[in-house]
């Protein structure tokens, strides 16, 4: 045990209670690592890491890490010999998975997501640009990393803080309109000024996993210098920002976090 984190106090002593939280598996066109640690686009798990790669071959590392994770799902999960799911299998896997695109639709006070000039719901996220690095905060602060970054094509330079838009237009609706509300939130997103200090990734010194050498004590930025990808909130790049995962030059914690799932698969 290296270290103990009790954040919810919870306070049995006779039972190990671990916590994770399950990803969805749909949007996968948006992700820049596959599983919730990185696992599976990591060297280290014979995977590839997620970069930027030209069209038409940009989807080209995502769909061979999640044709890897349905060999292992299957091999793990599903107790298989290892003979299935065969190339063609995997290939039909990964094209139904990445075909599914899902969010909320109804919200119980503000009603369709998608009406009154919002665009909210699965939809529009079919058609969402994305890109590797696309609107890269980190990129923006420190050109080295993330490339190309950029927010319209990729590498042209540019960073915004307004993640969400797909509410703008209910913002001139009345204050206590729960549309209003909704549009106040993204806002919120958007704008509101954070100060970010001891954050793993971030501020810490490159040889604790931080981004440069004496760390970065302090920084202010928004919820979208960590949730930078547009109109979808992930990290647009394989960056550990706030979360212990298995970095592009494995860190000790990355390495020590895989470790542990080979130990913990290998077990019947
Ligand atoms: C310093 C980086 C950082 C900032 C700033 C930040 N977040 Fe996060 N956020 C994270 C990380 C990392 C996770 C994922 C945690 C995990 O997977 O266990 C996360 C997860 C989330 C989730 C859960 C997403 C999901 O798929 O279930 C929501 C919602 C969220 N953040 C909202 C916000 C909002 C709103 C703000 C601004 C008020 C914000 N975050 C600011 C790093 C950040």
């Amino acid at each position: 045990m290296v270290s103990v984190n009790n954040p919810y106090g919870c306070n049995e002593a006779n039972v190990i209670s671990q916590y994770r939280r399950p990803l969805p598996a749909t949007n996968l066109r948006f992700m820049s690592t596959v599983m919730f640690d990185g696992r599976e686009s990591s060297p280290l798990t014979g995977t590839q890491q997620i970069t930027y790669v030209q069209p038409p071959h940009n989807l080209d590392n995502l769909i061979f890490d999640l044709k890897h994770q349905s060999v292992d799902a299957m091999t793990g999960h599903a107790q298989g010999d290892g003979s299935r799911p065969t190339p063609t299998e995997q290939q039909q896997i990964v094209n139904f998975e990445m075909a599914l695109s899902t969010a909320e639709i109804i919200d119980n006070l503000a009603g369709r997501l998608e009406a009154h000039g919002a665009a909210g719901g699965p939809v529009p996220l079919t058609t969402q640009p994305f890109f590797v690095s696309i609107n890269s905060s980190v990129h923006f602060l420190l050109p080295q990393f993330e490339q190309p970054g950029g927010l319209v094509t990729p590498g042209d330079g540019q960073f915004t803080p307004a993640i969400f838009n797909p509410f703008g237009a209910w913002a001139s609706l009345p204050g206590s309109s729960p549309r209003a509300a909704v549009a106040r939130g993204q806002a919120i997103f958007n704008s509101k000024p954070i100060n970010i200090a001891g954050v793993a990734g971030i501020n810490d010194d490159a040889s604790a996993g931080g981004l440069v050498s004496g760390g970065i004590s302090s920084l202010t930025g928004t919820c979208g210098t960590c949730h930078d990808t547009p109109n979808v909130g992930n990290h647009s790049y394989a960056t550990c920002l706030a979360s212990r995962c298995a970095r592009q030059i494995p860190s000790p914690v990355g390495q020590r976090a895989l470790a542990r799932r080979r130990r913990t698969s290998a077990k019947p």
